[in-house]
């Protein structure tokens, strides 16, 4: 039964009130919605599109409860919290957080994040998921007071990523203990560099001359998927790992990453030397890469990929592009920095994976330009070329060579001319292919600082709700350099600011609104799936907004629906469907965040723990029709 709202607007009539909205904002004329769909590939593609919504399921109001809220039909159930141990032997979860390192390297990970499932059979696959920090109050019965060698140990064996094989049993899934795949990779795990700056002056170390054999992962923030079967994880917020508390000159290098010439909320440093910042002075440079990793051989050794870029990377979006080449989306989360695109040299083979494995060490890396004449919510964009030589990236603007560029690609990116955004978080690409979703999540800077103004893709200032970005690459191929943008939605808040573009774009109303956006995803039918990351406080500019929550987009009708709201102080975070799209997985990370009141998922008194849980219909069905 179809259950589409029929006074959800038309997509035209969206941007229409959008402009409408902003140009009240701004004290000037709007453009109308002919004018724009003329103007806006994207636009006139959407319209022509079905009306239907894809969308087949009731939503569900918005939250403040200490649970995981589903729609009518539908059921959450618990696969696998921080702690529960992922082999046979493997101690049980111990709520005391006496525990020493050893044990926590033998159990899933803390604040699980982005995820992907690799199936083996109808009734068996594989998660990687990442870990992306821990939660020093929950980890430690110190709460982080008194970290010993031990304590620096356990924190760094509770990050990374965690591989377990599920089985269906009874039609439901289960983490297998004696899966041969399960595996935990650490802050401490071998790895190897690959790609142009593997090797570089920058990355070697005293403990590595030859600057190839980084060691460990961690700050995994989201993830990729390749077709040739690996999982792709995502350094993002590395800077906060590194500390000193001896006298250093900073770079300004070291400080667009973030790094600081004190000591770390961490703590690493105090008993890991490799970790101070000080003592060595290139550590810092073997993270903040995309890192892929094969979750079917648990011996086999992660790969930073360096030809992707180095900065804070969200996720890594890959498609196959229509000729072959392997293109990947990557997103800079920090306010002001930039959205990026990797283009393969060599091409995608089919069933040649021992080729394909090859494809992400060679390549070009571009960042993106953004253009809109001063009215508009859509325009023109181009994707400008990181390599060595070209666009003023020479000797005589700082760089030695590709390597250099590639490890600060953040100042090649600045020196290029790229567009600053309101912090790209996820990026997902429509299973057809013609186009590309982006989730800039927030950014209290936007108009404040200088080099970060307001207009194009980022038109608000102090932008404290995020929007998603939408983009279609010239003629659908992703190797091109030239695109079309527009905005597909932006989040808001109707009831506290209803004549503004603070309230959103006209697909968010009071019922299904929501801040900042961050994960996003699309299942096999093309429906949108978007999790938010933002203020959870109810209150003021995000009162009537709840707990942070996961939303659904239909991309042919801009229609957004709630789908799941998640517990107390949690973010909603991590994405993976099972093979016949009938379970759902989804992360529910940092319940209880900074000490607020969550006891999910055990209830009563128990200790907040970050969770999967996976989503099912109580009728078999398909999730979301
Ligand atoms: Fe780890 Fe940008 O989120
Ligand atoms: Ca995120
Ligand atoms: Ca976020
Ligand atoms: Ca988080």
């Amino acid at each position: 039964m179809k259950n589409r709202d029929d006074k959800q607007p038309a997509f035209s009539e969206m941007i229409e009130s959008c402009l409408n909205r902003r140009s009240f904002l701004l004290g000037a004329s709007a453009i109308g919605a002919g004018a724009f769909l003329s103007l806006n590939p994207v636009a006139t593609a959407l319209a022509r599109s079905s009306s239907d919504s894809l969308m087949q399921f009731s939503a569900v109001p918005v939250s403040t409860a200490d649970s995981v809220v589903v729609p009518k039909g539908y059921t959450a159930t618990q696969l696998i919290s921080w702690g529960d141990p992922i082999f046979s032997d493997a101690p049980r979860f111990n709520p005391k957080g006496s525990d020493s390192a050893s044990v926590q390297a033998r159990q899933f990970g803390d604040n699980n994040d982005g995820m992907s499932l690799f199936p083996i059979s109808a009734d068996r696959a594989v998660l990687a998921i990442n870990n992306e920090y821990t939660n020093y109050e929950y980890l430690f019965p110190h709460q982080g007071s008194e970290m010993t060698k031990d304590d620096v140990l356990k924190a760094q064996s509770a990050v990374g990523v965690s591989v377990v094989e599920i089985v269906k049993r009874n039609g439901s899934w289960e983490v297998d203990k004696a899966g041969a795949r399960n595996r935990r990779i650490t802050a401490n795990t071998q790895m190897v560099f690959s790609g142009p700056a593997a090797g570089h002056s920058l990355l070697k170390t005293n403990d590595d001359r030859q600057g190839m054999h980084p060691v460990g992962t961690f700050a995994n923030c989201a993830n990729g998927k390749t077709p040739w079967g690996t999982y792709l994880t995502c350094e993002e917020n590395f800077d906060g790992y590194f500390g000193t508390d001896q006298d250093l000159t900073l770079t300004d290098d070291d400080k667009r990453y973030g790094v600081e010439a004190e000591p770390s909320s961490t703590q690493w440093e105090k008993h890991d030397q490799r970790f101070d910042i000080a003592k060595n002075r290139n550590e810092v440079n073997r993270f903040g890469w995309v890192v892929e990793i094969d979750p079917h051989d648990p011996n086999s050794t992660p790969v930073k990929r360096t030809a992707l870029g180095r900065f804070k990377h969200e996720n890594a979006a890959l498609v196959v592009n229509k000729d072959g080449h392997v293109v990947v989306y990557l997103g800079d989360d920090e306010r002001g920095e930039h959205l990026y695109k990797f283009v393969s040299k060599n091409k995608f083979q089919p069933g040649n994976d021992t080729e394909n494995r090859k494809l992400l060490e060679e390549g070009t890396l571009y960042v993106a330009e953004f253009n809109a004449d001063d009215q508009e919510l859509s325009g023109k964009g181009k994707w400008i070329e990181l390599t060595y030589g070209k666009n003023g990236l020479t000797k005589g603007n700082g760089f030695s060579d590709q390597g250099e560029v590639l490890i600060f690609a953040r100042r090649a990116a600045t020196q290029v001319g790229a567009t600053t955004m309101d912090r790209p978080e996820w990026v997902a690409v429509h299973p057809d292919k013609t186009q590309v979703f982006c989730t800039l999540t927030n950014n209290k800077n936007r108009g404040v600082e200088e080099d970060q103004p307001v207009g194009g893709p980022n038109p608000r200032a102090k932008n404290q709700y995020g929007q998603i970005l939408r983009w279609q690459p010239k003629n659908s191929d992703h190797t091109l350099d030239e695109f079309d943008w527009d905005l597909y939605l932006i989040a808001g808040n109707p009831s506290v600011h209803p004549d503004s573009l603070y309230a959103g774009s006209q697909n968010i109303t009071a019922d299904n609104m929501f801040n900042s956006p961050d994960g996003i995803g699309f299942d096999d039918a093309g429906r949108l799936w978007i999790q938010t990351d933002g203020n959870y406080s109810n209150k003021g500019d995000f009162s009537g907004q709840g707990n942070n929550q996961m939303l659904c987009g239909d991309p042919n009708t801009g229609e957004v629906r709630r789908f799941l709201t998640g517990p107390i102080a949690c973010e909603i975070t991590g994405l993976a469907f099972s093979e016949d799209q009938r379970t759902m997985f989804i992360g529910v990370q940092h319940p209880g965040e900074k000490g607020a009141p969550s006891h999910f998922p055990g209830g009563g008194n128990s200790k907040p723990r970050s969770t999967i849980m996976m989503i099912t219909r109580d009728d078999g069905g398909i999730i979301g029709t």
